[in-house]
């Protein structure tokens, strides 16, 4: 019997996984119906690119092989919102361009001028100076990847809190709690809070996820088919829950500023989440002890690293496979023990 603690978008899929491939699985989690995970935050962006730079050496390739799962990891899961469109990064001013040239030159990307974009996506707004577009950069609906994760998982999710590792009957226990990993194991991980908004208009406004700044206020806007636009994110080096005004302010100010069409739409959402942060910021993928893995601190990623963490976790418990990121990301390394 495996028991994963934790039934966030990190602990369903490894669940998922090792009941697909035989093993009696329990997923522990206080509300397995509820709204609290970063998941119901989070807006999806599957973009390697964006949210790797200068972190984890290792990092990258990890975004990369898991972004490479995504197509058989969404089509196993039904409609979840998976849309290959493709993110356009852009830059509003001069200054947003030179910071924002930086990480298009890492990423060996396409300049492409203010026009250029334009064309792409003529929502966007004339006075935008530069850009790329980043194809490979596409986005999922986690709201929609969990409700299909616990319809797949139904009747193995318990509605219970653990505080100890040891009240939980089974012989492995995999620790896929989030920021809640901290209490359980003791490892360094520590919430970093992130506002979302999500605003609602006639659908077809944006085609692309768009990725920029404006004025030094980076941004990101998801559009959904349905007409949802999930703008985000804040990033704070704090646990606590508020919506500030000026978080609001500074995420809607850089949205209408890249797309002034915006300014009709209704504000429908403001939600705070935490992103589970290691000290390099990548996540803690091993063992502990003979009986406990942990799968945590994905920071940014968790959306789109689900699908390798799945896979590497399920071969560990079932197999012993030491997969070389299992080295890269073990939770003892330099620092995050
Ligand atoms: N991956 C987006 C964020 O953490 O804001």
């Amino acid at each position: 019997m495996i028991a994963v603690i934790g039934g966030g978008i990190i602990g369903l899929s490894i669940a998922r996984s090792l009941r697909a491939r035989g093993a009696e699985v329990t997923v522990y989690d206080p509300e397995p119906d509820g709204t609290g995970g970063a998941w119901h935050v989070a807006a999806g962006m599957l973009a390697p690119g964006r949210e790797s730079a200068f972190e984890h050496p290792r990092l990258e390739s990890l975004l990369e092989a898991s972004l490479a799962l995504w197509p058989e990891f969404a089509a196993g899961l039904g409609d979840v919102g998976y849309d290959t469109t493709g993110t356009l990064g852009v830059a509003l001013t001069a200054d947003d361009h030179v910071e924002a040239a930086r990480e298009w030159r890492h990423q060996k990307l396409q300049p492409l001028t203010g026009s250029q974009v334009r064309d792409r996506e003529p929502a966007l707004s004339p006075r935008i100076r530069a850009g790329v577009h980043a194809p490979h950069e596409v986005q999922a609906d986690p709201r929609r990847v969990v409700a299909a994760l616990r319809r797949a998982l139904a009747g193995r999710i318990v509605a219970r809190r653990i505080t100890d590792l040891g009240e939980v009957a089974a012989d492995t226990v995999v620790v896929a709690a989030g920021c809640g990993t901290a209490a359980l194991t003791g490892l360094p991980i520590r919430p970093v809070k992130g506002q979302v908004l999500r605003l609602r208009g006639e659908p077809g406004l944006l085609r692309h996820v768009i990725d920029g700044s404006a004025d030094g206020r980076h941004v990101y806007l998801v559009p959904r088919a349905d007409g949802e636009i999930v703008v985000g994110a804040t990033q704070e080096e704090r646990g606590d829950s508020a919506a500030t005004a000026g978080g609001v302010h500074d995420l809607l100010r850089a949205a209408l500023d890249l797309v002034p069409g915006l300014a009709e739409h209704t504000l429908t959402e403001i939600t705070v989440g935490h992103r589970p942060g290691t000290p390099d910021n990548g996540p803690l993928l091993g063992r502990l002890d003979a009986r406990t893995v942990v799968a945590a601190g994905h920071h940014r990623n968790g959306i789109l690293l689900a699908p390798i963490t799945a896979r590497l976790v399920a071969d560990l418990v079932l197999t012993g496979s030491d997969d070389p990121f299992l080295d890269d990301f073990a939770p003892g390394r330099n620092g995050c023990a």
